[in-house]
């Protein structure tokens, strides 16, 4: 059944996915204006360690200063240079240029100030911009806009959640990155449905779906985040066994739909989920340009599997080698197909506007939620 027609609409009138003053307008209102997942606080166990990302076109310094972790635009307010030049380390704030130092909150202090004397020219204390920093578990959010909700009300109740899963995790199997040559809003289109399960990934995640396809089921979450699971087929005995497992590791199994593909999208860069609880995916988008996406892939399992008697080591090493190949193919495959879904797009006739089925309704929830941010 196709969704009604003022769905329809929005697609011709309000979706851009070409245009660079859209996507500037894009970098303002929603990746700088919302919080945005920038990386984990588990890469920053030590003081002064820092990693560098980028937030629309401007470049991040996330740094662990005295145990706080704290994130600022990573120019010098004396002559611009960028404070750190590797992606990642072990490094105070000091600018290499002219050795001016930050603290905590950022403000300058200036070599040879007290015996040479060499002051600003102009008034009040240079300082770095600050950027809005608070987790979730072990997910970073930062965000520029000082008039956004806290964290904790924007993402309501997701941010236990996250939090569940994020703090569960502590055993890192695979991380890869790629690039996408489309916008990043088809990427998110294409995680909110399952209906090209059948046909982008028949090899990879169809043997896990019922036929036909089951509902999905809405979990409670704040707009625009987006929390759903689709029950799975039953899988077989030694995966029944394992999942048994991997629940009984997480602190409160209770809060994680176990029998099912659960997907939680974090609006608007991070999208985070698993199969019946057995390992955990964060994928995180950096929009690069109207056309271009760079995609962060980091798959944990519950920390306890590490901890665990060897011969529940085996039976999850056994599954990691069938699993480390698994979430690279249906990766490279929505690739492929995002790729495929930017390239239509320039063709497209004007008039013409997505048919929604109804298995596609939270797509249509996406698209909605970005027009209503847009137009703010
Ligand atoms: S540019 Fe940073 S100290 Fe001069
Ligand atoms: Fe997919």
């Amino acid at each position: 059944m196709i969704i009604d027609k003022r769905e329809r609409a929005l697609d011709i009138h309000e979706l851009d996915y070409f245009s660079p003053e859209i996507f500037e307008k894009e970098i303002t209102k929603i990746f700088h204006g919302s919080w945005y997942a920038i990386g984990f606080a588990s890469d920053l166990p030590n003081h002064n360690d820092f990693f560098l990302e980028h937030v629309g076109h401007k470049e991040v310094l996330v740094q662990n200063v005295n145990g706080e972790i704290r994130a600022f635009t990573n120019v010098c307010p004396h002559r611009f240079s960028a404070i750190h030049t590797e992606p990642r380390g072990n490094r105070a704030l000091v600018c290499p240029y002219h050795l001016w130092s930050f603290n905590a909150e950022g403000v300058a202090r200036f070599p040879g100030t007290a015996d040479a004397g060499c002051p600003p020219s102009s008034g009040g204390s240079p300082r770095l911009e600050a950027w809005r920093v608070a987790t979730a578990g072990n997910v970073i959010y930062v965000c520029l806009n000082p008039s956004a909700p806290s964290l904790e009300d924007y993402l309501g109740p997701s941010r236990q959640w996250i939090e569940e899963i994020s703090l569960g995790c502590g055993y890192e199997f695979k991380s890869f990155q790629s690039e996408i040559q489309a916008n990043w809003k088809v990427i998110i289109n294409n995680t909110l449905e399952f209906y090209h399960a059948y046909s982008v990934h028949p090899q990879t995640f169809r043997p896990l779906i019922n036929a036909p396809l089951q509902k999905i089921k809405a979990l409670p979450s704040i707009p625009p985040n987006i929390h759903y699971a689709m029950p799975l087929k039953e899988g077989d005995a030694t995966m029944a066994r394992l999942d048994k497992l991997f629940g009984r590791l997480l602190k409160q199994p209770a809060g994680i739909e176990m029998d099912a593909y659960e997907h939680l999208y974090s609006f608007p860069n991070l999208t985070i989920g698993h199969v019946n609880a057995r390992s955990f995916s964060f994928f995180q988008y950096e929009p690069v340009s109207p056309e271009r996406t760079k995609l962060k892939v980091r798959v944990w399992m519950p920390s306890a599997v590490a901890e665990n008697s060897s011969s529940i080591k085996v039976i999850c090493e056994d599954f990691e080698v069938k699993l480390r190949p698994f979430i690279f193919d249906i990766a490279e495959e929505d690739r492929v197909t995002c790729e495929a879904v930017q390239r239509g797009l320039k063709s497209k006739p004007k008039q013409w506007a997505s048919r929604f089925i109804e298995d596609e309704a939270l797509v249509v929830r996406f698209q909605k939620d970005y027009v209503r941010l847009m137009n703010s």
